[in-house]
C-alpha cells in the first residue's frame, strides 16, 4: 500500500479558477495536503516532467499545453494513495470517466483534463521529487 502520491492541477483547470473546487474533493476524499505550490513550467521543464511518453504522438501537443499557463504542483498523503486518487480523478478521457470524478467534473478534453495523478509508487516518488526537495510530514 502506498502512502504518497503526486499531482498537479493544470492550466486548464488553474484558468477556468477551479483549484478550489479541485482541492475541496481531494481533502474530502480523505487526502492529506503535505506539499503544494504554484508554478509555470518552462517547455522544457514540461518535456523532462513527461519524458516517458517522448515517443508518443501527443508528446509536442502535451509540452506546449502543460507551459500554457499556470499549474498547481503537490503532493498528498493516504493509505493506498496512488490507486485511491486515480480512481478519485476517473479516466484521463473525460467523456471516458466515470461520474463523480474529477476529469468528469471539470476537464474539457483529453489534452485539457484538468488533473494528473502518478500512476506508480514508483513514479510518485520520482515525481514528488521532481518539484520539491524536501517532504516533511507536518
Ligand atoms: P496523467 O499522467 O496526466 O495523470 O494522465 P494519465 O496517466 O491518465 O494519462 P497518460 O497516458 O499518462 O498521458 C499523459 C497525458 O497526456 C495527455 N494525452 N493526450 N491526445 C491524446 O491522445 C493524449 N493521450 C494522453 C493527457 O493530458 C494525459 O493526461
Ligand atoms: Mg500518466
Amino acid at each position: 500500500m502506498s502512502n504518497i502520491t503526486f499531482s498537479m492541477i493544470k492550466p486548464d483547470a488553474v484558468g477556468a479558477g477551479n483549484s478550489g473546487a479541485i482541492l475541496k474533493m481531494i481533502e474530502e476524499a480523505g487526502f492529506k495536503i503535505i506539499a503544494m505550490k504554484k508554478l509555470r513550467l518552462s517547455r522544457e521543464r514540461a518535456g523532462q516532467f513527461y519524458e516517458v511518453h517522448k515517443e508518443r504522438p501527443f508528446y509536442g501537443e502535451l509540452c506546449e499545453y502543460m507551459s500554457s499557463g499556470p499549474i498547481i504542483a503537490f503532493v498528498v498523503e493516504k493509505s493506498n494513495a496512488v490507486e485511491d486518487f486515480r480512481t478519485l480523478i476517473g479516466a484521463t478521457n473525460p467523456q471516458e470517466a466515470a461520474e463523480g470524478t474529477i476529469r468528469k467534473l471539470f476537464a474539457t478534453d483529453i489534452s485539457a483534463n484538468a488533473i494528473h495523478g502518478s500512476d506508480s509508487d514508483e513514479n510518485a516518488n520520482i515525481e514528488a521529487n521532481f518539484f520539491f526537495s524536501q517532504l516533511e510530514r507536518v
